[in-house]
């Protein structure tokens, strides 16, 4: 079974899919870390990132692994290299890249070959895995994104500012939703769940909710079919 995950930044898609993983005994697929290898890549490299076809042949060489919490790239375990701020900022013309988005697809689809997977991202739904069994797209109003954002700043003991962070993921939703390939939306068949005002416990819950439900219409369907 494949539970994908999709939805803009800033919507706490990432713990809770991580955490669904775990509490319904799925294998997790970070998607957004293999972009950010592949960009981790390039830059280490130094290669332009607009250099379109280079580009695309370090997204189809580099080889991506996940062993446990680590992410892997050619062996080298590069979790926290790949968060780092540099790589968030430079990611845009890798994510944009047709032929990288499709060498990540395919990377993606031969992940989940004979597993049960939460896969996480903007395109799994949509792209990846059209006939995934259950499809969330996990949202929050701008605002609430942009409020939790400096919240977490804030934490980390940097500042924010409310209003520009706004203006900034703003920037990055329209972005992500008007790519040319893999554009971030919701799926026709996807269960929207909008966490304004949420708890991560009570968004966990929900998420759980949805995919014990599906799992019960599908042993309902097999049942059924095999009479
Ligand atoms: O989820 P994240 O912040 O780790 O994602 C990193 C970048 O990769 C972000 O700019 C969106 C992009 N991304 C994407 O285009 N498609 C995906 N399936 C996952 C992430």
């Amino acid at each position: 079974m494949i539970v994908t995950i999709d939805g803009p930044a800033g919507a706490g898609k990432s713990s809770v899919a991580k955490r669904l993983a775990k509490e319904i005994g799925f294998h997790f697929l970070d998607t957004g870390a293999m972009y950010r290898c592949v960009t981790f890549a390039c830059l280490r490299k130094q290669l332009p990132l607009t250099q379109f076809e280079e580009v695309a042949n370090v997204a189809t060489s580099v080889q991506i692994e996940f062993r446990g919490t680590l992410v892997l790239m050619d062996g080298e375990d590069v979790s926290q290299e790949i968060r780092r701020p540099t790589i968030t900022k430079s990611i845009r013309p890798i994510a944009d890249n047709p032929s990288v988005r499709e060498a990540m697809v395919a990377l993606q689809r031969r992940w989940t070959q004979g597993r049960d997977v939460v896969t996480e991202g903007r395109d799994q739904g949509t792209v990846a895995f059209p006939n995934a069994e259950c499809k969330i797209f996990l949202t929050a109003t701008p605002e609430e994104r942009a409020r939790r954002r400096v919240g977490q700043l804030i934490e980390l003991g940097m500042d924010a500012d409310y209003q520009e962070i706004l203006e900034q993921q703003n920037q990055r939703d329209s972005h992500d939703t008007n790519r040319p390939s893999g554009a971030l939306k919701v799926a026709t068949d996807a269960i929207t769940v909008w966490t304004d005002g949420l708890s991560e416990d009570q968004v966990l819950q929900s998420l759980v909710e949805i995919v014990q439900r599906k799992q019960e219409e599908m042993s309902t369907r097999t049942t059924v079919d095999t009479r």
